[in-house]
Order: C-alpha cells, then structure tokens, then sequence
C-alpha cells in the first residue's frame, strides 16, 4: 500500500515531558492579582453568599488574610472598600481615613512588598449607587472626574502603589495622571479599567459591595457588549492620556477583545476574570458537576493565551495553592 501523506502531530503529545516541553502557555503566581473586599467595623469575616470563599474583612481580621496571601507567594492585591456611610457624592471614597486609605496604610506597614492596588470609583460610597455625580438622573462626566481625581491621590498618599480608575467617566486617566503628578506622585503607575462593560457578570460583587445603583444601569458609561471596535477607541485614548496597564473587563466572555487589544498596544494587558465568572464556577463545583481545579486552570491558561499579561481573579489563592503543590 502507497504510504500515507499526513502530518503527526501526535509526536509532540505523547508525554507529560514532551507536553511540557512544548507547551506555549505559563501561568505563574506572579500573574495573579487578588481582589480584596474590606469592610468597617470589628471582627468581621463575613463570607459573601453569592461568591464561597470571598470574604468581607474588617482592618483587624485582615493582617491574618495578607499573612496568608503573601504565604502563598502572590504578590499583588486590589482593594475594594465598602463604607458603612454613603453620601451624593461618594466623600467616603476620598476620606484620608476612608475604608481602603485606611486598608492600603495596614498593608503597607505589616507587608511593604506587596503591591497594593486601588479600585478608584465612587459607587461603592454613593448612595445611589452610581459611579460618579448625579445630577437630573444623569451621572455627570466632568465633575466626576474631579472627585476621581481626588480620590487616587488620597490613595497614593496612603501608601497605594497603582492607582486603577474604574468609573468608565471619559477624560479619567488624564484626570487622574495630572492629579498625580501636581501632588508628586509621578511614579505611580494607573492601571486603567479602559476597556469595561455593562455586564451582568458583575452582580456577584455588587452584593460583595453593596454597589448596586439605586435607578437605572451603568449603561451610559460602561460600554456594549456587542462593540468590538469601540474597545480599541477606548484603550487607544487611555493609551494617550498615559495609561501604564490596559484592563479588559470582563474576561470570559470578550476574549476576542483580549486578543485585540494585545495585538494593537504594547501596555501590559490585565483580564479581569470577574465575580460571576467565579460564582458560576464555584456553584457547579459545589454541586459536583465540574472538576474546579480542571476548570479554573484551563480557563486562566486560556485568558493567558488570548493576550493577558495578569489576570485579577478570585481564585488566586487557590491557584497559587495548586500551583505550589506541582
Ligand atoms: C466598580 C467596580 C465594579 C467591578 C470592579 N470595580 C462593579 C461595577 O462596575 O458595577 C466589578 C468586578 C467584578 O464583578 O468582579 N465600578
């Protein structure tokens, strides 16, 4: 019989060794970015029943929390702050002792090596919960940005290392860049949210929290899930404004999007793998339908793969866990 002509890709497949040889896709520790959620008050651990394994901590519970992450080798947190009180205007989130000034100060005096990044936005501090001033029912760009501005400069000065604007305002990275820079902190990097949608994936963390807004949706500033094209505009005037890292937002779903904007800027590329990426996975793990490890390790090789440099994801300490038991 005439040999067959075909390729045998099948070679390269054969062993764990040959597999690991060729293998085009690492994830390591230091790729992980840990969400933090720190609450006022004392002794408080409260687990979020939307989110197994995501804790509301209080300052005194959370030394033990960052002992744990910095244990498990990961390098960086983002804080979320959830104030008691809520005004108009957010002034929780510009406070020098609000809830994540107070939360960076802790963790820079108990771990000066971890990164320290701080989500700037004001819904968790508004009352009506939106990002940014309302006024007649509708969030205002240019006076939100002063209040943004505010905000990342009361965190630098707390200690924070990035400063991450999330509120999806036009103009925030200029904003915040020359804020920064009037009050020298010309070295503090802005991880900027430069490419966020309107998603349903984040209701997770609204309860996580308490961001939900009060009337309408997010749906004037955050972007269209149908929009491929208006994610590149987006990262393209960040980019300008002097955005150091380039977040896409959420992960999962908009891995295209990943790709694009790897492809078109040179900034380091963070996937946000959001809340309800992690319930979804949490809730069919508990019901013992999918093998998590199996699951979470395929899903972040796979946003590596699509063009991520970082993920921020809730299963960074059991990732970094599996990762040390290789
Ligand atoms: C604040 C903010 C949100 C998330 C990160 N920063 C919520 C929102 O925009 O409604 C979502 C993160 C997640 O779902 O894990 N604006």
């Amino acid at each position: 019989m005439e040999k067959l002509q075909f390729a045998r890709h099948r070679r390269l497949r054969q062993s764990a060794n040959m597999r690991a040889l060729v293998r085009e896709t690492h994830l390591h520790t230091d790729d992980l970015i840990y969400p933090l959620f720190v609450v006022e008050g004392e002794n408080k651990k409260i687990e979020v029943s939307s989110m197994p394994g995501v804790y509301n901590i209080s300052l005194d519970l959370l030394e033990q929390e960052l002992d744990e992450i910095v244990e498990l080798g990961i390098k960086s947190v983002i804080l979320f702050g959830v104030p008691n009180d809520k005004d108009e205007v957010g002034t929780g989130a510009y406070h020098d002792h609000g809830i994540v000034q107070e939360a960076t100060r802790l963790t820079k005096e108990k771990h000066p090596e971890l990164i320290v990044i701080a989500d700037t936005c004001l819904c968790e501090y508004t009352s009506h919960g939106h990002c940014g001033v309302i006024e007649n029912g509708n969030v205002l760009n240019d006076p939100s940005l002063q209040l943004l501005a505010k905000t990342a400069v009361s965190q630098a000065k707390a200690g924070a290392d990035i400063i991450a604007p999330s509120n999806m305002m036009d103009g925030f990275v200029t904003a915040i860049r020359h804020a920064l820079d009037e009050a020298g902190f010309e070295n503090v990097p802005i991880m900027s949210y430069a490419v966020k949608y309107s998603s349903a994936f984040y209701g997770p963390f609204r309860d996580a929290a308490g961001s939900s807004p009060s009337f309408g949706d997010r749906k004037t500033y955050q972007m269209d899930y149908a929009n491929r094209l208006e994610a590149l505009r987006e990262a393209e005037s960040d980019i300008e404004e002097g955005a150091d890292f380039l977040i896409v937002k959420p992960a999962l779903s908009y891995l295209d999007i990943v790709r694009d904007v790897k492809n078109h800027f040179n900034a380091p590329i963070v996937a946000y793998n959001v809340s309800g990426e992690y319930s979804m996975i949490k809730a069919a793990a508990q019901n013992g339908w999918i093998n998590e490890k199996e699951i979470v390790m395929e899903m972040l090789i796979g946003m590596k793969r699509a063009g991520a440099d970082l993920i921020i994801t809730y299963h960074s300490k059991d990732v970094a866990r599996w990762l040390k038991e290789n």
